[in-house]
C-alpha cells in the first residue's frame, strides 16, 4: 500500500465516528493505508448534558465559536499524505470547538501543502460550517480544499430537532411503541448513509489508483 490518507476527526455523539468507520472500510478495501487521529478535548463537554440550561449555554457558546482546547496531534500526523480528511459535527452553524481549537494551535501545520477533504455530520445546517472550514484551511496553506462530504440526519423536521435535544439531554424516548418513535425511530444517521460513506471511501481509493 503506497497510498496514504490521514483522517483527523472529532465526534461527540459518535455519528462522525460511525460514518468514518464505513468510509475507512471503503478506503482500505480500495488498497489505501489509513491513519486515524481523534481530537481529544482537554476538558470535554459532559454527555449527556445534565440540565437544559447547560445545553442551551453550550449552544450559545458554540455559536460564538467557543474553542475546546485539544491534546497535541501525534508526531506521525505531520507527513505527506495523498489526502487529509478533516471530519466532525456542526455545532451551532460552526465547526465544533475541538476543530476550531486545532486551528488555533501550531498543529494546524498538519494541513499545510495538503489536499484536504472535509466531512461533516450534522442535523441539517452545514453551509456556514463548510464555508468557515474552507477559509481556515486556506488560511493555513492547504494545497486544495475539496467540496465537503455532508451527511444530514435523515428524518424530517421538527422531529429531528426535538430528537437531537432529547438525545443531548439523555432523555431519548426508549419505548419502541411510543407515538414519538413512529416519527423519530432513532437519533443520527441511517444505515443507507453509512453505506454511502463506504462508497465515498471506495471511490476516493479508486481515484488514487494509477496516480503517483
Ligand atoms: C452543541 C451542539 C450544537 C449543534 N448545532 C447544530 C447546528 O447548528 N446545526 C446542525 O445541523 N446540527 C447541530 N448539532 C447536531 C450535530 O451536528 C449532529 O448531531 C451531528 O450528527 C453530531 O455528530 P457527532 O456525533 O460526530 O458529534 C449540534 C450538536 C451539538 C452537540
Amino acid at each position: 500500500m503506497n497510498k496514504r490518507i490521514l483522517i483527523v476527526y472529532y465526534s461527540y455523539t459518535q455519528q462522525t465516528r460511525l460514518l468514518l468507520k464505513r468510509y475507512i472500510d471503503g478506503l482500505e478495501e480500495g488498497g489505501v493505508a489509513v491513519s486515524v487521529e481523534r481530537l481529544e478535548p482537554i476538558d470535554p463537554y459532559e454527555i449527556p448534558f445534565r440540565s437544559t440550561f447547560r445545553l442551551l449555554l453550550a449552544m450559545v457558546q458554540t455559536f460564538f465559536r467557543h474553542r475546546d482546547p485539544v491534546q497535541p496531534l501525534a508526531d506521525h500526523c505531520f507527513g505527506d499524505w495523498q489526502w487529509v480528511i478533516l471530519a466532525g459535527p456542526t455545532w451551532s452553524y460552526q465547526p465544533s470547538g475541538p476543530i476550531l481549537a486545532l486551528f488555533d494551535s501550531d498543529d494546524r501545520r498538519v494541513f499545510r501543502g495538503q489536499r484536504v477533504q472535509p466531512l461533516i455530520s450534522c442535523r441539517s445546517y452545514w453551509r456556514f460550517h463548510s464555508w468557515s472550514l474552507r477559509r481556515l484551511l486556506q488560511g493555513c496553506g492547504a494545497a486544495e480544499v475539496a467540496p465537503p462530504l455532508v451527511f444530514c440526519h435523515p428524518i424530517a423536521e421538527p422531529w429531528r430537532f426535538i430528537g437531537l435535544l432529547l438525545q443531548l439531554r439523555g432523555k431519548m424516548v426508549r419505548r419502541e411503541k411510543s407515538w414519538f418513535r413512529r416519527y423519530y425511530p432513532a437519533y443520527g444517521h441511517s444505515r443507507a448513509q453509512l453505506d454511502e460513506a463506504y462508497r465515498h471511501g471506495r471511490a476516493l481509493a479508486d481515484s488514487l489508483q494509477g496516480t503517483d
